[in-house]
């Protein structure tokens, strides 16, 4: 076992905060709330009074995000050296947040940027803040087991050799069901052509502290990528990072990108997540990772014994050239069962008090962590195995399953994504979109891809599908209230 570096025992913003709680100062700033002495005595009552006392706001003995000095820089710079970067950006909205920064530091208005066609809503927001012309790199779909899995290392080669003039690549890695890129392979491309490669690994923020998970990005040779702590290790909800490296990137341009987009009031708590995690997972997180890492394959071995549930391995992914997955990510199919996702997502919530990430047609999708016990995934499988012998035993018909994977997405770009967003638009009927161009992003949840994105000419099967999903009861984002009409450029 690698030894961790002392440093990295070190959380300078956290003890910064608690030494000023504990000093008591008088304060006549904000927040309005002053240490909890304003707080609503329920919310008091519920979450204890200490809390309040280091919700605090820029002041020089805990520094300023917007201009870090002191021990918010000291805290950035102890997670650049824990991940590899040459500079680290804590994120206050979330990957989300750190995407749009990405894409905005990264591109000029106008310039092509190839983009794998299963990013997140934010990166095609981040190319409509840029104004950049995205050119797609098809997604790999496994139709037997109706999932999207990512793109291939060759694929993306295509794609830069039929767009000569396209500096820079944004991929997704891990994707939401754990499937990686092969960062290595793409990186290695650059050999022959120069690029920039941008990640979002919102959920990998837990790769680089473990040899059994896929190589991390930046090992890997991103320039930069942006990962949620607040998924998968000890971040609140809304704490992200963004890692940079310098050389391709203009890390001032990051930095003032961020400056622009991010608020003026970060939580301080959220912040502290952000130091007290990169320490957990730099002194202990081998530690932790193999013993999550033991977890989610003891499960995983279990759950591949129930009829009518499959939960792909590694070996499986790897020999299927689909690539390496995150084997904390527990992707069951549940197709076997005659059951959808969602009904055993509901099973396990209704009658088993389980709560799963999310499910589609098709899977559900279980997150094993540094949170999990023994316990806790011994009770998923036995209820697992409780719902799937039901089923069998049922023998009623099989429920019809819509496909979980988009058909493949191949709307052509008409006018750039900035311009549709912009541009005067118009409700109309989904089955009067086709030929129409987008105004908005659509998407479906899970696991919000965009199907559509403003600028694109919806092609038919696209619109059949986003039909078939709402109807199917899917969270539709893009589309009217009634889920029955799309924003069109008018
Ligand atoms: C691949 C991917 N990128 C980005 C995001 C957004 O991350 P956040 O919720 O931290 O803003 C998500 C959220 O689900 C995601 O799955």
């Amino acid at each position: 076992m690698a030894v961790p570096d002392p440093r990295q025992a070190r959380t300078p913003l956290f003890d910064a905060m608690v030494e000023l709680a504990q000093s008591r100062k008088v304060s006549f700033h904000t927040p309005g709330h002053k240490s909890g002495k304003g707080i609503s005595t329920r919310f008091r009552k519920f979450v204890g009074p200490k809390i309040f006392s280091i919700d605090l706001t820029t002041l020089d003995e805990v520094d300023s995000l917007q201009k870090p000095v002191g021990v918010i820089k000291e805290a950035q710079e102890l997670a650049a050296l824990a991940y590899g970067a040459d500079a680290s950006f804590f994120l206050l909205n979330g990957t989300t947040g750190g995407n749009h920064a990405m894409v905005v530091s990264s591109t000029r208005p106008g310039e092509k940027v190839l983009v794998a066609r299963n990013c997140h809503k934010s990166i095609i927001v981040g190319v409509i803040l840029a104004g950049a012309r995205p050119i797609f790199v098809p997604v790999e779909y496994d139709t037997e087991r109706r999932l999207a899995l990512n793109v291939r290392a060759d694929d993306i080669e295509k794609a830069l050799r039929a767009e000569p003039d396209a500096r820079t690549l944004l991929v997704t890695s891990p994707n939401y069901y754990g499937y990686t890129v092969d960062l290595g392979a793409v990186a290695r491309l650059r050999e022959r052509r120069e690029f920039t490669l941008l990640v979002d690994e919102a959920h990998g923020p837990h790769l680089k502290f473990h040899a059994d998970l896929p190589l991390d990005a930046l090992t890997a040779g991103a320039d930069i990528c942006v990962q949620s702590t607040h998924k998968i290790i000890g971040g609140m909800t809304q704490a992200s990072i963004l890692h940079a490296r310098a050389g391709r990137v203009d890390l001032s341009r990051v930095a003032a990108s961020l400056k622009s987009l991010q608020t003026t009031s970060p939580s301080y708590i959220l912040m502290a997540s952000l130091d007290l995690a990169r320490m957990q997972m730099a002194t202990e997180g081998q530690k932790l990772l193999t013993r999550v890492i033991e977890l989610a394959e003891e499960a995983r071995a279990k759950i591949n014994r129930i009829p009518g549930l499959v939960c792909r391995t590694r070996e499986e992914a790897r020999s299927e050239g689909l690539g390496d997955i995150d084997v904390t990510k527990l992707t069951i199919s549940v197709i076997g069962t005659g059951r959808t996702g969602y009904q055993v997502s509901q099973e396990l919530n209704r009658r088993f008090d389980i709560q799963v990430e999310m499910a589609d047609p098709a899977h559900v999708l279980v997150i094993v962590s540094i949170g999990d016990r023994k316990d806790d995934l011994s009770r998923l499988v036995s209820a697992l195995d409780e719902i799937a012998r039901e089923a069998q035993a049922e023998a009623r018909p099989k429920a019809a399953l819509v496909s979980a994977a988009p058909p493949r997405i191949d709307n052509p770009l008409a006018i750039l994504p900035r311009d549709a967003f912009f541009a005067p638009s118009r409700f109309v009927p989904l089955e009067e979109a086709v030929g129409k161009v987008s105004a908005d992003i659509v998407t479906v949840y899970p696991p919000g891809i965009p199907v559509l994105i403003p600028g694109e000419t919806i092609a038919r099967e696209v619109a059949e599908y986003v039909r078939a999903m709402a109807r199917h009861g899917s969270i539709m984002d893009g589309l009217d209230e009634t889920n029955t009409r799309i924003k069109i450029v008018a």
